[in-house]
């Protein structure tokens, strides 16, 4: 996938609000009238989103003061949510998705900040294993609908092995898919699958453990532990 750069006037941006029900905040994320796969709120993304939430409707610290950090956040639906749930949370994407990205952690500044959370965004390209991102500790880690082409695969699992092998802190890693029909994503899937069995210990989260309005059976929420 070649990385292009992104420019936007605001006349393209429509916003979309999203209301995080335990802390009544409503997140308000700017998407574009047209553009790559990092411009709009994909489905997997809201089920992580609210799975965090109701992770913390159980457990009210659950995210308070965690260093977070999201791959591929695209709009940043799910470490915005976090961080209005009071996590510290570098989002990252490629470079050309980061413009949106800030614009929409700015749109949300204040509503994080009053609930004790931080944004910021990053660069951050899978298979860079030089990025100083990387030398950062964290304790969780998420991302949603991240898998969805061949060349992707392998350097997502190698940022993910550099992260789970960090010195000290062994983040913990949520994440959503969608799957979809077609042969080519159920085979990216398999792969992508069998790489995270070969590293990781996994533990599907049942549909009754998730938001009871944001789940469905095509999209898949896994937990990762460093085997
Ligand atoms: C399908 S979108 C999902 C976006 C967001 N997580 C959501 O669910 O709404 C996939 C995201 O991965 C990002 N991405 C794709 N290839 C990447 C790479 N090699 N390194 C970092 N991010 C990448 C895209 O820019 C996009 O934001």
């Amino acid at each position: 996938m070649s990385h292009r750069r992104s420019s936007f006037s605001t006349n393209d941006l429509f916003p979309r609000e999203i209301d995080i029900e335990i802390c009544l905040k409503t997140l308000k994320i700017y998407q574009k009238m047209e553009g790559d796969v990092n411009c709009v709120v994909w489905d997997a993304c809201l089920v992580l989103a609210k799975y965090l939430e109701t992770m913390c409707h159980h457990k009210p610290d659950f995210l308070s003061s965690l260093k977070v950090l999201e791959l591929g956040s695209g709009l940043g639906v799910v470490g915005l949510t976090a961080a209005t749930l009071g996590a510290q949370v570098t989002l990252t994407d490629l470079p050309e998705a980061l413009p949106l990205l800030r614009l929409n952690i700015n749109e949300n500044k204040s509503r994080i900040g009053s609930m004790g959370g931080y944004a910021i965004a990053e660069s951050l390209i899978w298979g860079d294993t030089t990025s100083e991102i990387l030398k950062e500790e964290f304790d969780m880690v998420v991302f949603a609908d991240c898998v969805y082409y061949e060349e992707a695969i392998e350097p997502l699992i190698q940022t993910l092995q550099c992260l789970i092998n960090s010195i000290t802190k062994k983040p913990t890693i949520y994440l959503t898919q969608e799957m979809r029909d077609s042969e080519i994503q159920k085979d990216l899937w398999t792969k992508f699958y069998e790489l995270l069995m070969d590293n990781f210990d996994i533990q599907k989260i049942p549909e009754e453990q998730q938001h009871c309005n944001y789940r469905s059976s095509d999209i898949i929420l896994l937990k990762l532990t460093k085997k």
